[in-house]
């Protein structure tokens, strides 16, 4: 059976007070409508149009990755209006639409996948997600004769008796296609927010004698989030959860509470997370890994074995057995063979370290190509910027490069070559060459009594 989905991402969210669109905010390093989309391919729904409205081009651009396409609501009449919008999207087509909200992300794809079973196995019209909760206030009651669902009354539309109801209404759903292009059209806005309610499908439905089904589910995968509050909880939920699938995996986590990994990062086995670590993005972290506290690790690959300890890493890779940190700044575009060191106040940037390199202390290294087997002493800078162009500079395997030397860029330092410490490199140096670039020493005799310094002492 042909199967697709709507993420309803158009609403305001005035309750966030925010000048980014709701669905645009970030738990677990992740836009929240990314993450119900990449929901939805996780449970094998490939076909994905996005309603978009209040910050529409931006929700584009953050989502332009996925594949899926769009339909525009222009002013925000409510969530049967919504889905209204996405009719050239639905129109001749055959099959089940599953109906999901863009600011709720906590939903697993396991129970979409449950969704669109039972709706199918069960011959359903709809078939929607409820939960049970102490205080349902706010939120569509799931009214109910029996086990049958009769309909659905927005909290602000509730009587007395429907007030006391505490079965929500998830707001996710699953309709045959042709049964909720029917019952769109006959949706009014005759209700206390004047709005089109999606919600009133499941009364039409239900009236016209079709089968609705109703799945209840754990409250915690229905939050949605509205408030940055609620935000704060969606990311407590997200983070357990991620943190325990690592777990699960094989890694140690010392404090769960205090590692942030992002939903798409992997990690491989006995590798251990010691506190305060931040790791995003597409970040892949090998096996026996050790992340000492508090580094933050951005769209990066680690190799095994590798051990990094309060230091940034940020679109780069890191090779298998090297030490990173403490302290260092590992900026974009950075490749860092195996067995190398970059020790302490090192910065690279865009450069290439070859394997068994060692960069040890208060170093930068910006736009170069460094061989194997290379000993940078401390304070080494690559001068890479002229004040108007970026030019890069090539160092060869087995290279020595003295403490406290520039090397002006460009500049190219042969295969097994030393440098003087506290030169600065202006021309190349070839193979097998001592290169010192720095004035001679001179010591003057008796030239502290002449003056008469002594005396002042
Ligand atoms: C909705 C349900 C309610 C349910 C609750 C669960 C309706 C009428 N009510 O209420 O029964 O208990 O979710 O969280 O559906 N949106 C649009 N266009 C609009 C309005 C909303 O795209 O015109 C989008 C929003 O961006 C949001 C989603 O639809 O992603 C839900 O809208 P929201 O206003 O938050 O609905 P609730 O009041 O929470
Ligand atoms: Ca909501």
């Amino acid at each position: 059976m042909y199967k697709c989905s709507l993420i309803l991402a158009a609403g305001q969210g005035k309750r966030i007070k925010s000048d980014l669109p709701k669905v645009l905010h970030k738990v677990a390093g992740k836009e929240m409508v990314n993450h119900v989309i990449d929901t939805m391919r996780k449970a094998s729904i490939e076909d994905i149009n996005v309603i978009i409205g209040k910050g529409a081009e931006l929700v584009k651009e953050k989502t332009a990755s996925r594949n899926i396409s769009y339909s525009l609501q222009e002013e925000q009449l409510g969530t049967g209006h919504a889905v209204k919008c996405a009719i050239d999207f639905l129109k001749g087509k055959k099959g089940v639409v599953g109906v999901f909200a863009g600011d709720a992300p906590l939903i697993k794809s396991e129970t979409v996948e449950k969704l669109f079973d039972l709706h199918v196995s069960g011959n359903n019209a709809a078939t929607l997600l409820t939960s049970i909760v102490e205080d349902p206030t706010g939120y569509g009651r799931v009214v109910r004769n029996g086990d049958d669902v009769l309909k659905i009354v927005e909290h602000k539309d509730c009587n007395e008796e429907e007030l006391k109801i505490n079965e929500m209404n998830a707001a996710i759903y699953c309709f045959d296609i042709e049964s909720l292009l029917n019952s769109l059209e006959k949706l009014s806005n005759d209700n206390n927010q004047g709005e089109y309610y999606l919600t009133d499908v499941i009364g039409i439905l239900k009236e016209e004698g079709k089968k609705v089904g109703a799945i209840e589910i754990d409250y915690e995968e229905t939050i949605g989030v509205n408030s940055r509050v609620q935000l704060a909880e969606a990311e407590e939920i997200l983070r357990q959860r991620i943190n325990l699938k690592h777990m699960e995996n094989g890694v140690t986590i010392i404090d769960p509470r205090s590692t942030y990994i992002g939903d798409d990062v992997e990690i491989g086995k006995d590798t251990i997370i010691y506190p305060g670590n931040v790791i995003e993005g597409n970040t892949k972290i090998g096996e026996g890994v050790t992340l000492y506290p508090n580094s933050r690790i951005v769209n990066s690959i680690i190799l095994n074995n590798v051990e990094i300890q309060s230091s940034v890493i940020i679109d780069s890779k890191i090779g298998e057995s090297t030490t990173v940190g403490p302290f260092a700044y590992i900026r974009p575009e950075s490749v860092i063979g195996d067995n190398a060191r970059i020790g302490d106040f090192v910065e690279i940037k865009k450069s290439t370290i070859g394997n068994n390199t060692k960069v040890s202390h208060l170093t930068y290294i910006g736009d170069a190509k460094v061989g194997e087997n290379c000993n940078f002493g401390c304070g080494t800078v690559v001068v890479n910027y002229d004040g108007k162009d970026k030019h890069t500079t090539v160092i060869g395997n087995n290279s020595f490069i003295g403490c406290n030397t520039n090397l002006v860029s460009p500049v190219k330092v042969e295969d097994n070559t030393y440098i003087a410490a506290g030169s600065t490199i202006v021309n190349d140096v070839k193979e097998g060459e001592l290169a010192v670039a720095r004035a001679k020493q001179r010591n003057i005799e008796g030239w502290v009594s002449k003056r008469k310094l002594t005396d002042k002492k």
